[in-house]
């Protein structure tokens, strides 16, 4: 897959709309983990080097309402004056007259930030109109945003189809890494997934049992796989309509790993009582909440031998301390690995994030539901009008 790229284009002076991916937590009116504004930031600086007019564009949650006050960016743009002087924000939803007649009044150097596109119906509608109102802010479109990439939006989608257009930097870096090491991985290649729903993690984990040595699981999505193997999990987060599609996984190769043992409770109160367990024990009042200790030795043993890792998803349920040993163990041993290592997910990164690792990983991508569709060797929508035959 070759980008157009952001360096080919004569970018000098002009008014630029930069796709970036703000979609991030925000606790208390402050953004909490400003990694993917971070990742933006050097094409940002790269087109106010090139004197351009600035225009960002983003989405943030999925509001209720047009102007739905929780999914304001606001807060975002606080972030973002705090380290970009210039920069404005237009609480104006982008699409509109109005936004069109604000964008024109951007000035050489100027930041302008508009308020969510998803204020708009029209963005998640994929609406021609909405994507040419949206063409009428810029004079070039660049994509920062991986992690939208596999959503058909206006913004994503059909802009970049209305203006020249191009990859941004960290979009390009990351689309480039997933594909050498999806095409091309040094081995053993090793998979991790984990998280809570097998429903939509079942694709990726197909695909990466296609390409990889080992595949390493944990989360909730496992206890749907233990229990189609009629291993009794008790009160456990399962998907019951996907038991009899799991049925087959283990039939068809035996790369996969699921947990051995697991730490157990009876809910998810902060004050629930953990015990661990061999697999096989599950009582029926217990849910299973986090990986053991020997299915963590077990996959460290297998992760030892890794020449590249890919790990999407946490082992159990790390918000609370007696469920994040699965979770934080695994991070701390990943990253201790001599291996290309590469890590996405909303979950995923903020765990590393609170150890402290990230710069221990080879490469942390923006992307949750984008890297698992890449992955899963699916067209990304936001890609395809930025790729060179
Ligand atoms: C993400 O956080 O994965 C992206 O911003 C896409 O958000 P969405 O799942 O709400 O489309």
């Amino acid at each position: 897959m070759n980008f157009k790229s952001l360096k080919t284009l004569a970018v000098n002076g002009k008014q630029v709309i930069v796709r970036v991916d703000f979609n991030v937590p925000i606790k208390d009116g402050r953004v909490i983990d400003p990694s993917r504004i971070q990742a933006a930031l050097p094409t940002i600086n790269f087109l106010c080097e090139q004197k351009c007019r600035i225009i960002l564009l983003t989405h943030l949650g999925k509001p209720k309402a047009t102007h739905d006050p929780a999914c304001s960016l606001q807060p975002v743009f606080e972030y973002l004056a705090a380290i970009l002087p210039g920069v404005k924000f237009a609480p104006i939803v982008p699409g509109t007259a109005e936004a069109i007649t604000r964008s024109q009044e951007v000035r050489p150097g100027d930041i302008l930030l508009f308020d969510n596109l998803r204020f708009h119906t029209g963005e998640s509608e994929n609406d021609l109109d909405f994507a040419k109102n949206l063409a009428a802010l810029g004079e070039i479109y660049i994509n920062e945003a991986f992690s939208v990439c596999h959503r058909k939006a206006a913004s994503v989608s059909t802009l970049p189809t209305l203006l020249p257009s191009a990859a941004g930097f960290q979009l390009q870096k990351e689309v480039e890494f997933l594909q050498k090491i999806m095409e091309k991985p040094q081995r053993p290649f090793i998979g991790i997934i984990g998280g809570a729903k097998i429903s939509t993690k079942l694709p990726v984990i197909r695909a990466l049992l296609e390409k990889v040595d080992y595949l390493l699981l944990g989360g909730a999505l496992a206890n749907t796989i233990l229990k189609a193997q009629g291993i009794a999990v008790g009160k456990s987060l399962i998907e019951e309509s996907m038991v009899s599609e799991v049925k087959d996984l283990n039939l068809v190769t035996n790369k996969l790993r699921v947990p051995i043992d697991v730490v157990m409770a009876p809910s998810v109160e902060p004050d629930a009582l953990s015990q661990t367990v061999a697999v096989a024990n599950v009582p029926d009042e217990q849910r299973i909440l986090d990986i053991g200790p020997e299915t963590l030795e077990l996959y460290k043993m297998i992760l030892q031998t890794a020449k590249t890792v890919v790990w999407n998803g946490p082992m159990g349920y790390f918000e609370l301390p007696q469920f994040e040993q699965g979770t934080k163990q695994l991070a701390e041993i990943i990253a201790g690995l001599n291996a290309e290592t590469v890590a996405g997910g909303g979950e995923t990164l903020e765990a590393i994030n609170q150890l402290k690792l990230n710069d221990k990983f080879t490469f942390l991508s923006t992307g949750g539901g984008a890297m698992l569709a890449f992955l899963e060797g699916k067209p990304l929508p936001g890609l395809e009008p930025l790729t060179i035959e």
